[in-house]
């Protein structure tokens, strides 16, 4: 169960606040996995208060997402629990793999929201990765999330119908070779549809500094 830390209750007090708030609405007494969902504000407090919500028992694991190397290099060495996982755009169209050689210098696991491009067209006709899903009867979809699971990413993808979500839980009777993955990753087009670092002209954000 992963929830997530929204900008306005970023600091320590407020962050404090909000763990406690989210357990009582869930109605539990732990979280498996919380996240702080952006990195603007007073990011290392809300993490203090994480970190404390961690050794009471409240929270399994504290992770992050949105967080470039520009702003872990900020982050990381005021933590005392560096984040099991950094919840970022990733797909074979935008790989990520800058920040995934500096996470692995951490330990810290990559995590992907839009695995699918959020449904991108392009992506999912892509005539690299149809070829590779005829080859092995399967979907797109499925090879782009093997292929997410052998290069050690946890993939987060959402689907509302049943038949998707068939899809995306059965990856694991097939295996991509070398030459597959070495296919996609020439893929990578190096930009993705968001872009933490270049973000001070949303307005959503325009109450918070950013770094
Ligand atoms: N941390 C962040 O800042 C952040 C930002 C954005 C998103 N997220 C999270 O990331 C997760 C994924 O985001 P997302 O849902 O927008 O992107 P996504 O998982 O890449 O794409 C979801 C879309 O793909 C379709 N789909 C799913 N499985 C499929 C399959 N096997 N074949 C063909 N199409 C398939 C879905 O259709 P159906 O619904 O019709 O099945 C839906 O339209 C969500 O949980 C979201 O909350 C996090």
């Amino acid at each position: 169960m992963t929830s997530k830390l929204w900008l306005q209750d970023y600091g320590y007090e407020a962050a404090k606040k909000a763990i406690d708030t989210s357990l009582s609405k869930l109605g539990l007494n732990y979280m498996d996995l919380y996240l702080l969902h952006q990195p603007y504000g007073d990011t290392a407090g809300a993490w203090k208060a994480l970190e404390e919500a961690v050794r009471a028992g409240k929270i399994r694991s504290i992770g992050v997402s949105n967080h470039t190397v520009k702003f872990l290099e900020k982050l990381l060495p005021k933590m005392e629990i560096l984040p099991v996982v950094n919840q970022m755009e990733c797909n074979p169209y935008f790989q990520q793999k800058e920040l995934r050689e500096y996470l692995a210098k951490y330990n810290i696991r990559m995590e992907a929201w839009y695995p699918l491009g959020h449904a991108n067209r392009k992506l999912l006709t892509d005539k690299v990765l149809v070829g590779i899903a005829e080859k092995y009867g399967k979907s797109v979809a499925q090879i782009i999330l093997r292929w997410h699971y052998q290069e050690g990413i946890i993939a987060l993808p959402k689907a509302t119908s049943l038949e998707h979500i068939r899809d995306n839980v059965s990856i694991f009777d097939f295996e991509l070779t070398n030459e597959d993955i070495t296919a996609i990753r020439s893929l990578d087009k190096g930009k993705g549809t968001h872009d933490p670092d270049n973000m001070s002209n949303d307005v959503t954000l325009g109450m918070y500094k950013i770094h």
